[in-house]
């Protein structure tokens, strides 16, 4: 068993893990020997990611297909692995473009429920449990939109703030339990999400987009060392 299963393991819970960062925290989880509890609301692929990662590493995988908008959705995912669950990962995030005025409440109030609802309930859950046995981690996903309002993204980044602070305040809180929160701030990450919002792949972003497995890779090299991270070196030049 390595330091870092000792610690997170046996099993990670990830939201969103049927693509993009989700999926890739899965792979290279399954690759430190953890096992698996994937959440996505994409029934189709997270069955093929569950394979595939099940396939390739031979560790214990749960899908669980959940619409994390749902008021009530930890009941479809809290089971005889909750006790065992010692890394939650929150990375399911939702983001609509366009004015605050010209998009429906609704679209608001989902964006709300996925972004800052439903990580606020994993965290409590799991959270506590993990104080209870003195060690865990707990991972949010932030953004660099987080840290002034952007006009056409407003709830978005408003969402992505709510993530931030609490992150924070509970890598505090947490810390003297044995629990380690990180919350990661994603500049550009090539996924399929960031694909959809950047169709054109021949622009030139600057800094460069991201691949997954490095966002990825630099975060888990993260947890325990910091409260919050801007994955990628040209990124963190961004904020400072
Ligand atoms: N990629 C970036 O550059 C970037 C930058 C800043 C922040 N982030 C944050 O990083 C996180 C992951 O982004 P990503 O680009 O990897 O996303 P992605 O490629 O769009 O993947 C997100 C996954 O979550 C699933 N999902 C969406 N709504 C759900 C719900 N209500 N319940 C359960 N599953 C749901 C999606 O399924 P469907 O596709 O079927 O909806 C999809 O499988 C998000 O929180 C995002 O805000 C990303």
């Amino acid at each position: 068993m390595s330091v870092f299963s000792e610690k997170y393991g046996p099993w990670a819970l990830v939201t969103g893990a049927a693509m993009g960062l989700g999926a890739e925290f899965a792979r290279q989880l399954a690759a430190r020997r953890l096992n698996l509890l994937l959440l996505d609301i994409n029934a189709e692929v997270l069955t093929e990611v569950s394979k595939s990662v099940s396939k390739e590493f031979n560790v214990g995988i749960r899908p669980i297909v959940v619409d994390l908008a749902q008021p009530d959705f930890l009941r479809n995912v809290s089971s005889d692995l909750d006790e065992q669950i010692g890394l939650l990962v929150n990375i399911v995030g939702g983001s609509a473009i366009g004015h605050f005025l010209d998009l429906p409440l609704e679209r608001h109030l989902s964006m709300l429920a996925v972004n800052v609802r439903a990580p606020l309930i994993l965290a409590h859950h799991f959270g506590g449990l993990m104080r209870a046995r003195k060690r865990g981690g707990i991972i949010f996903v932030s953004s660099i939109s987080a840290l002034s309002g952007t006009s056409d993204f407003s709830e978005y980044s408003a969402t992505k703030a709510y993530d931030l602070v609490l992150g924070e305040a509970l890598w505090q809180e947490l810390r003297p339990c044995g629990v380690d929160v990180l919350t990661m701030i994603v500049d550009a990450a090539d996924t399929p999400g960031w694909r959809t919002e950047n169709p054109n792949p021949e622009a030139k972003t600057w800094p460069p987009v991201m691949s997954a497995a490095d966002t990825v890779r630099e975060t888990l090299e993260a947890l325990g060392k910091t409260p919050s991270f801007v994955p990628g070196a040209q990124h963190q030049s961004r904020v400072e």
